[in-house]
């Protein structure tokens, strides 16, 4: 899952971390309001710190695979493994994409390669610098944008004609607004496309299922700043793990026909290293459209 496995590199102390800490921002969560923004904070330091330990998600694609791209063989993913099915996609030729939370050099250099105009907004510098990487070395043309999924205001209405959001929603603590946007900048027709981790994920015990075991520990719905004790936020921190937050399936399914778009399609998908898997698909994914 998109939980970062225990890895050498960087740990807690380094300026990277030194901006926002977990106690605070538990404390916050517990206490007021303000900690949205203090969860943005700290997650871009996270992920930026994941980007130095080489974390999966933030490895690009080769250059093999963006010559494949430009002759038209692509695929990409929005959960663990499943490529999203073709017949998801509009012509990319001349496609307007925005790449929503999905820095990283996985998706957008493909996309791009494969004809479409492409924008890539993500809460992490370094993630956002993988794509620009990529499309330095191959010859690519991506905007780069910093921001919070949840605010697209640097975006005019209607301007995408598809909007690709892998498994991230859960790294912030609402997800509505972030629906709502996206309806606000498709075009009409325009397509959404997100990855999402099935809630029930959210109820076990971390630490045993890293050791393969079952143990139900957590209410919904969860968010690892208040549901998790002082030594286990500190350890969340040594290993610069974002925070993670479980959404209801009624926020992450109806939430998007509540914000104005209409379901088209779904597929569930596991993560086969991954102990719950064995029981059950973990993730889904979720093609919606913006009626005409
Ligand atoms: C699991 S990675 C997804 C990207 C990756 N390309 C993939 O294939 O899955 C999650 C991404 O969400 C980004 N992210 C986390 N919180 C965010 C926020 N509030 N706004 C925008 N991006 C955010 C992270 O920086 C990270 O790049």
């Amino acid at each position: 899952m998109f939980r970062i496995p225990e890895d050498s590199g960087l740990l807690c102390g380094s300026p990277a971390h030194a901006g926002v800490g977990l106690g605070e921002v538990a404390n916050h969560m517990r206490c007021s309001n303000q900690s949205t923004k203090d969860v943005t904070e700290y997650n871009r330091q996270a992920w930026d710190e994941q980007v130095a330990r080489g974390n999966r998600w933030t490895v690009p694609v080769s250059s093999a695979d963006v010559e494949s791209a430009r002759h038209g063989k692509w695929q990409v993913v929005l959960t663990p493994q499943q490529p999203v099915p073709a017949s998801w996609f509009p012509p990319m030729q001349a496609a307007r994409v925005l790449g929503l939370a999905s820095g990283g050099g996985q998706q957008a250099p493909l996309m791009a390669a494969a004809g479409a105009t492409v924008t890539v907004l993500d809460n992490s510098p370094a993630q956002l610098e993988q794509d620009q990487r990529v499309a330095r070395r191959d010859g690519l043309r991506i905007e780069s944008v910093l921001g919070d999924m949840r605010d697209l205001s640097m975006f005019q209405d209607a301007t995408f004609d598809l909007v690709f959001n892998p498994c991230s929603v859960s790294f912030v603590p609402d997800v509505l607004p972030v629906f709502e946007e996206v309806r606000r900048v498709l075009r009409p027709g325009g397509r959404l496309m997100c990855g999402f981790i099935n809630p029930a994920r959210f109820i076990f015990d971390e630490q045993e299922l890293e050791q393969g075991r079952l143990a139900v520990r957590h209410r919904l719905p969860y968010h690892d700043a208040t549901h998790l004790n002082a030594d286990e936020l500190e350890q969340l921190r040594e290993q610069a793990e974002p925070l993670m937050f479980s959404h209801s399936l009624r926020d992450l399914i109806r939430g998007q026909i509540q914000a104005g778009l209409v379901l088209d399609d779904l597929y569930e998908d596991i993560a086969p290293d991954e102990a719950l898997s064995e029981y059950l698909p973990v993730y889904f994914a979720t093609l919606a459209s913006k009626p005409n």
